[in-house]
C-alpha cells in the first residue's frame, strides 16, 4: 500500500497503474525524476500481491545511472515491457468473453490481433470482416491477402509484424463501428500498442486513423506525412477493402507504405 499526500481517488488510480504496469511485466520508464522529499513519504508494504514483480530493466534510452533513479510510472508514459507475449496474454484475458459493448452480441469469435509481439511495424484496421469473425484472426480474407500482398512488397513477412483492428467484433454486415463500439474497444487497441511498442504504426484506412489520432479527419489530409501517436510514429494509408474497390488507388498506398519503410530503414525498391 502506498502512503502518500494525495487524495483517496488520486492514491487508487496511481496504484491501479502501477498494479497494472506490475502485473505486465513492465518495468520502467519514467520520464522525470520523482522529487526526493516526495520520495521520502513513499513506502511499500513487503507484502505484495504474488503477482508483481519488482522492476529489472529500464528504457534503452536511459543511461544506467538514471535507470537506478525510483520513478513511478505513469499513464501516457512509455515502458519497457519484459514478456510482451505474456503482456498480450493479459490484455487479452481482461477482454474475456466480452460484452461491453453491442458488437458482442452477433460475434462469433473475438479478433484480438495477430503477428510479432515485438514487430517493429504494427497495422490497424477498422474491425473484423465475416471471415476473421469466423477464424478470430485479422485481415484473413481478400483484404488480407492484399494486406499480405502489401506486406510482402516491404520485403517482410507477415509473421512479423503484427496486425489488430480498431474494434475485436465484427460489426453487422461489415458496417463502420459506432462512437460508442470503437470507444469501448480502442483503449484494448491502445495498451497492445503500449506492449509491442512498434516503430511504426500503419493506420489502415479512416477509422483506424480517427480513433488513433483521437479525432476524425478526412483521409486525404492525414496521407504522405509521418505523424506521432502513443510515442511511435504513425502513417495513414488507404484500407485494403478501398484498394479492392478503387485498385487505381494502390500507386498511392505503396507510396504510403514506402514512407513506413523509409522509417524502418528498410530497403526501398530501386526506380526504374
Ligand atoms: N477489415 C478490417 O478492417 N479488419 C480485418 O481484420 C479484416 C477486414
Amino acid at each position: 500500500m502506498l502512503a502518500l499526500d494525495l487524495d483517496s481517488a488520486t492514491r487508487e488510480a496511481l496504484m491501479t497503474r502501477i498494479l497494472f504496469c506490475r502485473e505486465l511485466g513492465l518495468t520502467e520508464l519514467y520520464s522525470r525524476p520523482v522529487d526526493p522529499a516526495l520520495l521520502a513519504k513513499l513506502t511499500v508494504e513487503p507484502e505484495q500481491s504474488p503477482s508483481l514483480r519488482a522492476p529489472s530493466t529500464c528504457h534503452p534510452e536511459r543511461s544506467a545511472a538514471e535507470s537506478k533513479d525510483p520513478r513511478l510510472v505513469l499513464p501516457g508514459e512509455r515502458v519497457e515491457i519484459q514478456d510482451p507475449t505474456a503482456a498480450l496474454q493479459l490484455i487479452r484475458d481482461e477482454i474475456g468473453e466480452c460484452t461491453r459493448c453491442p458488437l458482442h452480441q452477433g460475434r462469433h469469435k473475438i479478433v484480438f490481433g495477430d503477428g510479432d509481439p515485438a514487430a517493429r511495424l504494427m497495422f490497424v484496421g477498422e474491425g473484423p470482416g465475416a471471415d476473421e469473425d469466423a477464424q478470430g484472426l485479422p485481415f484473413v480474407g481478400k483484404a488480407g491477402q492484399l494486406l499480405n500482398n502489401m506486406i510482402s512488397a516491404m520485403g517482410l513477412k507477415r509473421e512479423e509484424v503484427y496486425i489488430a483492428n480498431v474494434v475485436k467484433c465484427r460489426p453487422p454486415g461489415n458496417r463502420v463501428p459506432e462512437q460508442i463500439e470503437g470507444d469501448t474497444c480502442a483503449p484494448f487497441l491502445f495498451r497492445q500498442i503500449d506492449v509491442i511498442r512498434p516503430q511504426v504504426l500503419v493506420a489502415l484506412g479512416a477509422t483506424a486513423a480517427t480513433w488513433l489520432l483521437g479525432s476524425r479527419q478526412p483521409l486525404a489530409g492525414l496521407r504522405g506525412r509521418v505523424h506521432s501517436v502513443r510515442g511511435t510514429q504513425l502513417i495513414v494509408t488507404y484500407h485494403p477493402a478501398y484498394l479492392l474497390r478503387d485498385p487505381r488507388q494502390k500507386k498511392e498506398a505503396w507510396a504510403d507504405l514506402q514512407i513506413a519503410m523509409k522509417e524502418l530503414k528498410l530497403k526501398l525498391p530501386s526506380k526504374g
